[in-house]
C-alpha cells in the first residue's frame, strides 16, 4: 500500500513530501475552501511539489459540466486525476473521461456496488470513505475489505483509495484489507511516525552518551 496525502495545504504536502513517504494527494472542496485560496493557483503548486496523482474534484453535478470542467482542470498536468461524486451523472462523465485517457477517481464511495459499478464505468480509482461510514455506526473497513475481494475475484485493475481516514489503525487495517492506497491527513503521518518506545528510547541512548562523555 502506498501513501496519498489528504490536504490543500501546501506547507503539509510539502513536509510529507520531504520524508518520502507522499506518492499522490487528494483535495476535496472542503480542504480547498478551507485553505481561501485560488483552486487552480494551488493546485499548480501541488504539481509543482509532488510528482504523482494529484485528485481535483468537480463541483458540477450534471456529466456535461462534470466534463467540462474536467478538461480545464486535466489540461493543468497529466498528473491531475478527476475526482468526480459517485452518482449516474458522475458514472458518465468517468466513461466519457476514461474514453479520452483522463484518469478518475470516484469518490464518495459507500458500498461495495458503487465501487463495482464505478469500476466497470471505468475509474482509475474509487475512494470508500472509511470514517463516515463508522461515524454512523457501520465498518467502514469492512467495505476495504469487500471490495478488494470483489475486485481480485473479478480482476478490476481499479484502484482501491482508503479515504476518510481518521487515525493511524485505518491505516494499518486498510493495508491489511487490501486498499491499494490510503489517502492520510498530515496529522494521520505524524501519528504513525510516533511511538512512546522511540521517544524513550532516543533519551535513554543520548543520557548516556552523555554520562560516558562527562568522564572523559
Ligand atoms: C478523500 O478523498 C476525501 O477527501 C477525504 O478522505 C474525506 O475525509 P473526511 O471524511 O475526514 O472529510
Amino acid at each position: 500500500m502506498i501513501f496519498f496525502i489528504d490536504t490543500a495545504n501546501t506547507e503539509d504536502i510539502k513536509k510529507a513530501h520531504a520524508m518520502g513517504v507522499v506518492s499522490g494527494v487528494t483535495t476535496n472542496p472542503s480542504l480547498v475552501a478551507k485553505e481561501g485560496r485560488d483552486f487552480v493557483e494551488v493546485l499548480n503548486e501541488i504539481i509543482s511539489i509532488v510528482d504523482g496523482p494529484i485528485s481535483a474534484e468537480v463541483i458540477s453535478l450534471e456529466a456535461t459540466g462534470m466534463i467540462e470542467e474536467a478538461k480545464k482542470l486535466a489540461s493543468l498536468s497529466e498528473n491531475i486525476v478527476i475526482k468526480v461524486p459517485m452518482t449516474g451523472e458522475g458514472l458518465k462523465a468517468v466513461k466519457a473521461l476514461s474514453d479520452e485517457g483522463i484518469k478518475t477517481n470516484v469518490t464518495l464511495v459507500f458500498s461495495a456496488n458503487q465501487a463495482l459499478l464505478a469500476a466497470r464505468a471505468g475509474a482509475t480509482y474509487v475512494s470508500p470513505f472509511v470514517g463516515r461510514l463508522d461515524d454512523i455506526g457501520h465498518d467502514g473497513m469492512e467495505l476495504i475489505s469487500e471490495i478488494a475481494d470483489i475486485f481480485a475475484i473479478h480482476q478490476l485493475d481499479t484502484q482501491i483509495i482508503a479515504a476518510s481516514i481518521r487515525h493511524p489503525l485505518h491505516v494499518t487495517k486498510s493495508a491489511l484489507a487490501g486498499a491499494h492506497i490510503a489517502t492520510v491527513p498530515y496529522s494521520v503521518i505524524q501519528g504513525m511516525l510516533k511511538h512512546p518506545m522511540t521517544d524513550l528510547g532516543i533519551e535513554r541512548f543520548l543520557q548516556d552518551w552523555e554520562e560516558a562523555n562527562k568522564s572523559k
